[in-house]
């Protein structure tokens, strides 16, 4: 297969991952050792917040997080700009999303919209930090708060600890926080997540949803099964996550600087141009560096993938309204601003391996795309 000469998405693994895989290997724990328990504990302290449970995936994390806030049987309010697992959590929970429109800004969910929308059957609030930019946390919690409902925070495109609000970490405010640590992430376990909260109760729990329903014990990795007390999931994340998790989070400062200065080079780059937007940023927020959206107008955001792809530019083109796929018909409604952001994101290039030579390429690839007329 022909790949673009300049990657989307390029996980920064190397030399430390490989010896942390390799110490795993050594240890003889590369299923359900002893890694796990310490990611864990790394992933709680970058997050700010006492707890953090390690699955498998963001979805898993999503899908056990509804589970603790008990929303099966009723409503959950939520946006719809987002990837399918956000929304499929809701479903697997036998609830049912209840789509509300976004903020024209950031493409966060609008809180504006919430009243008009919760009914006696409500039971929580799931929000999405899109593009790791923070949702407006205060109203959204205060309305939350006055009506008892749970809240969750889908911070899966933020690295624990990374994007604020305020100078909070994203999930950290509301009552459960999820995060994703998969490949198609800057900040990787392989596949990975976490469930991050603040209630001792629930540690054990999600151990054991986690687990197929298996409490595990004090003694050791491997632990003789406790009895099954519900229906579990295999969502635990393996030792050979765990570990290259551990490296990657070390590395995160590091990353990190290397992406601010890149996320900086684009904006310095693309300055002034109507039709190809840089991410703004409310001054509320600091952004976590997974993704840099630009935003297209005018309907030529296909337009402008071809002409990047015709000069070797890879681009990412996920972003979708989930209550207008037709799994989610029975959900529908017209919103407006979520269908139109839906059009206009379009991701560039963005990882710590890029080089400036490549930056400038995708830079000039825009602008030529922006001068030509249509
Ligand atoms: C906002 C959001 N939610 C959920 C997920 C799901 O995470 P995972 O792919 O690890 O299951 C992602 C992954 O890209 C995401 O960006």
């Amino acid at each position: 297969m022909k790949r673009a000469a300049i990657r989307y998405v390029v996980p920064t693994f190397g030399a430390p991952e490989a010896a942390a895989l390799g110490e795993a290997f050594k240890s003889g724990w590369i299923g359900a050792g002893v890694y796990p328990r310490l990611f864990e504990k790394r992933v709680a302290r970058a997050a700010g917040m006492p707890f953090a449970a390690g699955v498998n995936s963001g979805t898993a994390a999503l899908h056990l997080a509804l589970r603790l806030a008990g929303v099966e049987g009723g409503e959950v309010l939520t946006t719809p700009l987002t990837v399918p697992a956000t929304s499929h959590a809701i479903l697997y929970n036998e609830a049912t999303p209840v789509f509300c429109d976004v903020e024209p800004e950031t493409g966060n969910l609008d809180w504006r919209r919430l009243e008009e929308r919760v009914t006696p059957r409500t039971r929580a609030v799931l929000v999405v930090h899109l593009n790791g930019h923070a949702c407006d946390m205060d109203p959204i919690l205060a309305f939350a708060r006055e009506r008892r409902l749970a809240l969750i925070e889908d911070a899966c495109a933020s690295a624990p600890g990374d994007g604020l609000y305020k100078g909070k970490p994203l999930g950290s405010m509301g009552d459960l926080g999820c995060f994703s640590f998969s490949g198609l992430k800057n900040l990787s376990a392989l596949d990975g997540g976490a469930v991050v909260h603040r209630r001792r109760a629930w540690e054990q729990r999600l151990s054991r949803l986690a687990r197929l329903g298996q409490a595990v014990g004090p003694d050791g990795p491997l632990p003789p099964p406790r009895g099954v007390a519900e229906l579990g999931y295999h969502y635990r994340i393996s030792d050979a996550s765990a570990v290259i998790g551990l490296r990657q989070l070390e590395r995160w400062p590091e990353f990190s600087g290397r992406l601010e200065a890149i996320a900086r080079r684009y904006h310095e780059g693309l300055a002034g141009l109507d039709s190809v937007a840089p991410p703004r940023d409310q001054p509320y927020a600091r952004r976590s560096l997974h993704y840099f959206p630009v935003r297209v107008a005018g309907g030529r955001k296909a337009a402008l993938r071809a002409a990047l792809s015709a000069r070797g530019v890879e681009t990412g083109d996920w972003l979708s309204c989930n209550h207008l796929q037709a799994l989610y018909k029975p959900y529908r409604r017209r919103l407006p601003v979520a269908e139109r952001l839906a059009r206009e994101f379009l991701y560039l290039p963005f990882h710590p391996r890029l080089r400036d030579a490549e930056v400038d390429r995708v830079v000039d690839a825009a602008r030529a795309f922006a001068r030509k007329p249509r």
